[in-house]
């Protein structure tokens, strides 16, 4: 139980994108979570000059000056809109910042563990392992073969810094980071039972992950997402980058019509799907393909990805974890579709962890 401050049973995770920062606030009450506000910020909003809408994620890389100063700005407008009650906030580190693998080890204590991680992180990791944070778990745990399995997650531990850095002066602070991947099946996949592919489409890059009962089994960060689509429209249909970003979002099916657009980008993101299928032993069957993103809103997506992999196709829906108004979450779902799954898996993170000690 809690008798500390009114605030605590709030809690807010941002989610900072190549192309917008997100946040959401909830709230526990009883065995209650409640989605109170949300808001998102895209970079070309705070920008001085009008930008291209993929300039910003094209032209700057993370953890360059010009791209962090943009984030400092969208944080900004973001928390004055937000308005959070909580003063710590959950943070996501980009898929492509960190290093998830899972590798097969003898049964053995957990010092023993602790030990040969050590030793095994060293074969991964190119950098010194001072400089990363490494945290690990073990997802299965075969006694009659003696053998488990242990995911490993690396992440630089420069990050902490970066990112308590974008939030110098506001009044919140950073409770913990966490690698996106792990936010995002804790809202879309939770604890059910079952084996999905998840597929997190961004602006630049497409995170994939194989999860088994709720565990992530395998991790992979491909560089491609909408700003490549929008290229591939732009190309086809020869017309400005500007007007194909907006047919995307306006909701046209590319896939269909006289002259179907066919996206290279999508056929590599699935082809890696067929890679993961290929690997599964004895075939063992996938649930389903679970799409969240921005770019999961693609019309003609969903059809899309079920004839090139002859699965079922979803669009994952954060939102199924929380209550709220029925009213409100229509309108919710309506405009935020899955674009929410990461801020919402991070602020689900403290919720948890609290249920837990209490
Ligand atoms: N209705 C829509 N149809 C198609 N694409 C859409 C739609 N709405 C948004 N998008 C695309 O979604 C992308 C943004 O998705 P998201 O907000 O998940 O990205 P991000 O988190 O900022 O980027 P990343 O995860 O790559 O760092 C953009 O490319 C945008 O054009
Ligand atoms: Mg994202």
């Amino acid at each position: 139980m809690f008798f500390g401050s009114q605030n605590e049973d709030y809690y807010v995770g941002v989610d900072f994108g190549t192309r917008s920062v997100k946040a959401v606030e909830i709230r526990t009450k009883k065995d209650k979570v409640e989605l109170v506000n949300y808001g998102w910020v895209t970079l070309d909003q705070v920008a001085n000059d009008p930008v291209d809408v993929s300039a910003v994620a094209n032209g700057q890389e993370q953890g360059s000056p010009d791209y962090a100063e943009l984030l400092r700005r969208a944080l900004r407008a973001l928390l004055a809109s937000v308005d959070p009650k909580a003063t710590n906030v959950n943070v996501a580190i980009p898929a492509f910042n960190g290093l998830v693998m899972t590798v097969d080890f003898p049964l053995m204590n957990d010092a023993e563990l602790a030990q040969a991680i050590q030793y095994e992180a060293r074969k991964y990791i190119p950098t010194s392992l001072e400089d990363v944070n490494i945290s690990w778990d073990r997802t299965s745990v075969d006694e009659a073969n003696k053998k488990m399995k242990v995911i490993l997650v690396a992440a630089p531990k420069s990050e902490v810094q970066y990112y308590d850095n974008l939030f110098e002066g506001t009044d919140v602070k950073v409770d913990s980071l966490e690698l996106e991947t792990f936010a995002l099946v804790r809202s879309l996949v939770g604890n059910d039972k079952g084996r999905y592919i998840l597929l997190d489409v961004g602006s630049k890059t497409t995170n994939l992950v194989l999860v088994e009962d709720g565990n992530v089994h395998l991790n992979r960060n491909i560089d491609v997402g909408g700003t490549d689509l929008t290229s591939t429209i732009a190309e086809n249909l020869n017309i400005d980058p500007k007007r194909a970003h907006e047919m995307k979002e306006g909701g046209k099916n590319f896939f269909s019509g006289p002259m179907p657009i066919m996206f290279p980008s999508l056929d590599y993101i699935i082809g890696e799907v067929q890679r993961i299928l290929a690997m599964q032993e004895g075939g063992a069957a996938i649930d389903a393909i679970v799409l969240s993103g921005g770019s999961a809103k693609l019309a003609g997506l969903v059809e899309y990805v079920a004839a090139a992999t002859n699965l079922k196709v979803t669009i994952g829906n954060p939102l199924s974890r929380v209550v709220m108004d029925p009213k409100v979450a229509r309108y919710v779902e309506e405009k935020t579709g899955s674009a929410l799954a990461v801020a919402i898996g991070l602020a689900l993170r403290s919720a948890e962890k609290n249920e837990g000690d209490s």
